[in-house]
This record gives structure tokens, C-alpha cells and sequence, in this order.
């Protein structure tokens, strides 16, 4: 279930989002075409989400973290294009529609997710968007530059397709999915907090904890999922990591136990939260929708 927070933060990121497709000359029509559809296609938006709850946890307006929202979602977005490539998790339906390279062709699909990657760094440093002075807004792109790169979220792929087939320890399968969908989810925080231009150092140690945890959960649950969801809901194909043997937390533990430690994860989350008053309010409901949901 979307709760009105939620839904009022997704309108203000597409809004925000859907002035980024237009193309600048008639020639590129359609790799603008492909952005476009790779982004506007009814996404949880649960990036853009987490930093607006934490800029408003700090007591920031959320339309402060509009520039990162962008970003977050935008390099998302380019992710998920290129997991569903033929060379990765060949997956031909995302979001209820046919896979960006389905839709158009695989090198249209590498462009389109080329072109949103250096999309989001222009959000992100776009003072129309980010309305913080230069130097946080460097700071800021450092953050989603290591959450994105070789460090976070394309080692993490990189180790993911290494894995195919092989049986990882808890501590392998752990440190693949901390990189691969954990670094994001973190940044995403982090750089919420970051767009405050308030966060003590205290505030950010706790919402790294915080969000270390819902990160790790996301994906958790995103393995559950594909066990026990359908592909209807789901919106992508159900049961495709299987098919793959991939390594899941469910393939490691059973399904009860990943369900347990997605709930645990939940709990070390709130737990992080303690210190913060009511304003972190949308940040305690996102960590319980992150475990809760069905899609
Ligand atoms: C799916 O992410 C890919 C993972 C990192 C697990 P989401 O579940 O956030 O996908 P959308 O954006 O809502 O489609
Ligand atoms: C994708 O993980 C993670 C990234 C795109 C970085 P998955 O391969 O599990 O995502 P889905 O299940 O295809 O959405
Ligand atoms: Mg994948
Ligand atoms: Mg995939
Ligand atoms: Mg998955």
C-alpha cells in the first residue's frame, strides 16, 4: 500500500523527472524516446523517496533534495535498463511493459542507459534543482559517484554475474547485495541528508545505519518476491532468479528464515531512528513498507 506521503513525493519527483525528455534536436529523438520510457513508466520511486524523507527528517523542505531525488532515480533507472540486457539477466518485461531493449534495440537500450547515467549527475548539480551552494552540491555528487561506480553498485552487478550457478556464503551473498542495491539505497539517504545542509555528524552516522539496513532488506525482499510473488504484480517475470540460479537469500536460507532477517533488518532500521522526533516519521514508514511490500 502507497500512503499519501508516498504518493505526493512521487508526483514531485516525476514532475521534476518528466522535463528531462525532451529532445534537443530531431536526430535524437529516439534515444530521448528510450530515456523517456526506461523513466516514466510507473517506478515505486522508493530512492527518490528515502531522500526526501531524510532532508525532511532534518527539518529541510523536501523540494531541497529535488536534484538528488532526480539523480537517484535516474541512475536506478539506467541500472535496471542494463540488468535486463541479454548479457545480464536477459529479461524481457519491466514495470508491466516490454524491456527497454524490447521496446527498441539493444545498442538503443546501452545508449539510452549511457545517457541517463550522465543525466543524473546534471540533476544533481543543476542549481534549478539543487538549490545547495557549490561545495555541498561537489560533495554530493562524490557520494552518488562512489554509490554508483566500481565500488558500489557495478561491483555489486559484477559480483552478481560472477555468481551465477555457484553457492555464496551468507557473508558473499551479503556483501553482493550490499553493493549491488544496498549502495544506492544508501546513498540515497545519505544524500537526503547531505540536501538538508543540517545534518550533524551524529544525525548522519545513525542514518547510515538506518539505512545500511533498509538497503540490505530491499533487496532481501526483492528475492523474496520473486519466490512467492507473481508476475502479474510483480510487473516483471516471477521466478526468473530461479530460472537463472541465482544466488537469493531465499535459495541460501529458505524461504521463513529470509523472510525473518528482512524483518530483523526492519527492526535495526527503527532502532537507528530512535534518536530523531516525528519528522523521521516517513523514514520509520518507508523502512516497514520496504519489508511489507508486494511489489
Ligand atoms: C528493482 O528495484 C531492482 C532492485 C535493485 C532490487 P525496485 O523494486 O525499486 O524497482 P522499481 O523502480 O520499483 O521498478
Ligand atoms: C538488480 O537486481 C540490481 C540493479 C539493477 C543494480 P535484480 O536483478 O535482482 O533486479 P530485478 O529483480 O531484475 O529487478
Ligand atoms: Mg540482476
Ligand atoms: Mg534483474
Ligand atoms: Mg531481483
Amino acid at each position: 500500500m502507497i500512503s499519501t506521503y508516498q504518493a505526493t513525493c512521487q508526483a514531485r519527483v516525476d514532475g521534476a523527472l518528466n522535463s528531462l525528455f525532451t529532445a534537443p534536436a530531431p536526430e535524437l529523438a529516439r534515444l530521448y524516446e528510450a530515456m523517456r520510457y526506461s523513466v516514466m513508466n510507473g517506478g515505486k520511486r522508493v530512492r527518490p523517496l528515502l531522500v526526501y524523507a531524510a532532508c525532511e527528517a532534518l527539518g529541510a523542505p523536501a523540494e531541497h533534495g529535488n536534484g538528488a531525488a532526480c539523480a537517484v532515480e535516474l541512475i536506478h533507472a539506467y541500472s535496471l535498463v542494463h540488468d535486463d540486457l541479454p548479457a545480464m539477466d536477459d529479461d524481457d518485461l519491466r514495470r508491466g511493459q516490454p524491456t527497454t531493449h524490447k521496446a527498441f534495440d539493444e545498442a538503443c537500450a546501452i545508449l539510452a542507459g549511457d545517457g541517463l547515467q550522465s543525466m543524473a549527475f546534471g540533476a544533481l548539480l543543476d542549481d534549478r534543482l539543487s538549490p545547495q551552494n557549490e561545495a555541498l552540491r561537489l560533495q554530493m555528487a562524490m557520494v552518488l559517484a562512489k554509490a554508483a561506480g566500481p565500488a558500489g553498485m557495478v561491483g555489486g552487478q559484477a559480483i552478481d554475474l560472477g555468481s551465477v550457478g555457484k553457492k555464496l556464503d551468507q557473508n558473499a551473498l551479503e556483501f553482493m547485495h550490499r553493493h549491488k542495491t544496498g549502495a544506492l539505497i544508501e546513498a540515497s539517504v545519505q544524500l537526503g541528508a547531505l540536501a538538508s545542509g543540517r545534518a550533524t555528524p551524529e544525525q548522519r552516522e545513525a542514518l547510515k545505519t538506518y539505512a545500511q539496513a533498509i538497503g540490505l532488506a530491499f533487496q532481501v525482499q526483492d528475492d523474496i518476491l520473486d519466490v512467492e510473488s507473481d508476475t502479474q504484480t510483480l510487473g516483471k517475470r516471477q521466478g526468473a532468479d530461479i530460472a537463472r540460479d541465482k544466488p537469493t537469500y531465499p535459495a541460501l536460507l529458505g524461504l521463513d528464515l529470509a523472510k525473518a532477517y528482512a524483518l530483523q533488518l526492519r527492526d535495526q532500521a527503527l532502532e537507528a531512528l530512535r534518536p530523531f522526533d516525528a519528522a523521521a516519521e516517513p523514514l520509520r514508514e518507508l523502512a516497514r513498507y520496504i519489508v511489507e511490500r508486494r511489489s
